[in-house]
C-alpha cells in the first residue's frame, strides 16, 4: 500500500491555530470529541497545555507557537507530524486578532500586528504544512475569514483587509493546490461570541449593535465540522450572509455602499 493510500485509512489529523479560545478553542474540543486527533498551536503555553491535558494526551498534542514567526511554525507542524506520521488531513487557519477605530487612531503598529497575524501567519502555516498535506490524501486547508471580507469595512478597515487578503489566498490556492488533491476553502462568518469582540470593540463598531452577535464559538466550530466535510470555497455560515451574498453579485455599487454605510452608522 503506498504511503498516500495507508494514510487514509488512518484516524483523521487536526492542527488548528488560535486554539486557546474562542471558535480554535471550541473547534479543537468538537474534533477531539469526534474521534479526531488534534494539534494546537496559540502562543499560551499553559492555556494549551491545560486544555491537553482535559482533552487526553492521546486525543491532542499541543504546539506553543507564534505564527508570525516561521521558524516556530514550522517546528510546530513538525512535532506534530511526528505524532501523526507526517499526516495531516486538515489544516485550520484560525489565529487572528482585531483592532477597531477610526483608521487614523488606531496606533501604526496595531495595523502591522493585524496583517503580521491575520496574513502572514497564514501564509507561514501553509507553507509549513504543505509537504504534510501533500502526502495526505484528500488533505483541505480551511482558513478562517470574515464577513468583513465581502465589503470593506469602516472602523474595522485593516481587519477587513486581512480577511480580503486570506480570501484572496483561499481562491487562487484552491485552483492552484488541486494539482495535490489539497482543498482549500474559508468560512466567513459574521460578528461571533468571543473575547476578540470584548472590551471596547462592541462600542467602536456600529455594525455589530446593527447586525446583532448571533453566533457562539461552538455554532462556528459546527460550520466548520460540516465545511470540513462539503467544502464549500466560502461558507457564509448564516442565512442572511448567504442572501447578502447573491446580491452582492447582482445589486449596484452605489447600493452595496449605501448598505455599509448604513450599517456602519456613518
Ligand atoms: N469573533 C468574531 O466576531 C469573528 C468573526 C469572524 C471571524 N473571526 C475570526 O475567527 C478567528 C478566531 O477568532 P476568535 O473570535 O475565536 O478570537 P479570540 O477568542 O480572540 O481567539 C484568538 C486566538 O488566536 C490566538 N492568537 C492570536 N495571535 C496569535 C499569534 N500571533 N500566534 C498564534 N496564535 C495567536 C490566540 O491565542 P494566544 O493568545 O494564546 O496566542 C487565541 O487562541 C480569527 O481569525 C478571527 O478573525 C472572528
Amino acid at each position: 500500500m503506498t504511503k498516500k493510500r495507508a494514510a487514509a485509512s488512518q484516524t483523521k489529523t487536526l492542527f488548528i491555530t488560535g486554539a486557546t479560545a474562542g471558535i480554535g478553542e471550541a473547534t479543537a474540543r468538537l474534533f477531539a470529541s469526534r474521534g479526531w486527533f488534534v494539534g494546537m498551536a496559540a502562543r499560551n503555553s499553559a492555556k494549551l497545555e491545560a486544555l491537553a491535558n482535559e482533552l487526553g494526551s492521546d486525543k491532542c498534542s499541543w504546539h506553543p507557537c507564534d505564527v508570525t514567526d516561521a521558524d516556530q511554525v514550522s517546528e510546530a507542524l513538525q512535532a506534530f507530524s511526528q505524532r501523526t506520521g507526517g499526516h495531516l488531513h486538515l489544516l485550520v487557519n484560525n489565529a487572528g486578532i482585531l483592532h477597531a477605530g477610526g483608521f487614523e487612531d488606531i496606533p501604526l503598529h496595531q495595523h502591522h500586528n493585524i496583517i503580521d497575524i491575520n496574513v502572514k501567519g497564514v501564509v507561514n502555516c501553509m507553507q509549513a504544512a504543505f509537504p504534510l498535506l501533500k502526502a495526505t490524501p484528500g488533505a483541505h486547508v480551511l482558513n478562517m475569514s470574515s464577513a468583513s471580507a465581502m465589503f470593506g469595512s469602516p472602523t474595522l478597515a485593516t481587519y477587513s483587509a486581512s480577511k480580503f487578503a486570506v480570501r484572496g489566498l483561499t481562491e487562487a490556492l484552491n485552483v492552484e493546490w488541486a494539482r495535490y488533491d489539497i482543498a482549500v476553502t474559508d468560512v466567513m462568518p459574521p460578528f461571533v461570541d468571543t473575547d476578540m469582540l470584548g472590551g471596547p470593540v462592541r462600542d467602536k463598531v456600529k455594525a455589530i449593535t446593527r447586525l446583532g452577535v448571533q453566533l457562539s464559538a461552538e455554532d462556528v466550530a459546527e460550520c466548520v465540522w460540516n465545511a470540513a466535510a462539503t467544502r464549500p470555497l466560502h461558507d457564509r455560515v448564516t442565512k442572511p450572509f448567504k442572501v447578502l451574498a447573491l446580491l452582492q453579485k447582482h445589486a449596484p455599487e452605489t447600493l452595496q455602499r449605501r448598505v455599509v454605510k448604513f450599517l456602519a452608522g456613518m
